[in-house]
């Protein structure tokens, strides 16, 4: 062969190979030792990074009220046909608006980014229709899209919300690395209903979840499973401050 002809390094060369290639353990150690090392080199700096992902003004925790909202779209699955993650391509920046960005979904656990649509992507459907829209639409999909195969979901504003559950929510949140603070896990349940209530005093609130909106969401007196929902779904998008409208999501306001 070739190389065993030549000379120097390359005779060398060979002879080493030689050896890796007939002993299959040596051979398995080898490719891990090399596949470790561009693992290392990818992997190890991120350890160093205090955070991987990139800030953006805004984006806060989401309220008692909308993490409530958030586990009740995860128990009834509407995950499996609607993704939260607008992907930079033209067709979908142009119907929905601009791109999801990582930061967006920080505080999400687990996070709802995927491309199994059944339904329309809602990473940005907050504000985009009336709470009374979301409420008629939740209750009997067909009254307003005539074509649309959702399921009904009229239970949910018949299911009565317990706050009290959500301190623990909000400590199970904080494992997963969402910065609730001690205030914000003692007052969980008095947030919950000042967000629901119109007539609350929504001071507390807004001082730990600035810019979060007080109103009776599903438009009944009963604190329901429907207020969360249509709570969470309302802010979906709306958190970071960027026109998203535009296409371009680096276009700060
Ligand atoms: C079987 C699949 C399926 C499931 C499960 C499902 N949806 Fe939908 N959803 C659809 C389809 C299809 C549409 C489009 C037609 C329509 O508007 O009804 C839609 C539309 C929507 C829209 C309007 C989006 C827009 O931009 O127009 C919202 C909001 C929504 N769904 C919320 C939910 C929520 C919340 C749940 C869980 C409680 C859920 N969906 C469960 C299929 C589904």
């Amino acid at each position: 062969m070739a190389l065993e002809s030549g000379k120097g390094p390359s005779r060398r060369f060979a002879r080493v190979h030689g050896v890796i290639e007939r002993r299959a353990l040596v051979f398995v150690l080898a490719i891990l030792g090399v596949i470790s090392v561009g693992g290392l080199v990818e992997i190890a700096p991120l350890f160093a990074l205090e955070n991987t992902v990139e800030r953006v003004s805004g984006v806060r925790p989401y309220t008692p009220l909308e993490l409530a909202g958030r586990s009740v779209y995860l128990r009834e699955g509407c995950y499996t046909c609607h993704s939260q993650q607008i992907r930079p391509f033209r067709d979908e920046v142009e119907r929905y608006g601009a791109y999801s960005l990582a930061a967006e979904s920080v505080y999400d656990h687990p996070f709802q980014w995927g491309s199994k649509r059944t339904g329309p992507d809602l990473a940005r459907v907050g504000g985009r229709y009336s709470d009374a829209w979301h409420v008629q639409h939740l209750n009997d999909p067909r009254s307003v899209v005539p074509a649309s195969i959702m399921p009904a979901y009229a239970f949910l504003g018949r299911t009565p919300l317990n706050p009290d559950l959500m301190a623990a929510h909000l400590v199970a949140n904080r494992r997963a690395g969402v910065p609730y603070d001690e205030a914000m896990v003692t007052n969980a349940a008095a947030d919950l209903r000042a967000q629901a209530d119109p007539d609350a005093d929504s001071s507390g609130l807004l001082s730990r979840y600035p810019r979060a909106v007080s109103r009776n969401f599903d438009g009944q007196a009963a604190l329901t499973e429907m207020d969360a929902l249509v709570a969470y779904l309302q802010v979906l998008g709306t958190m970071a401050e960027f026109d998203w409208r535009r296409p371009d999501p680096t276009m700060l306001r």
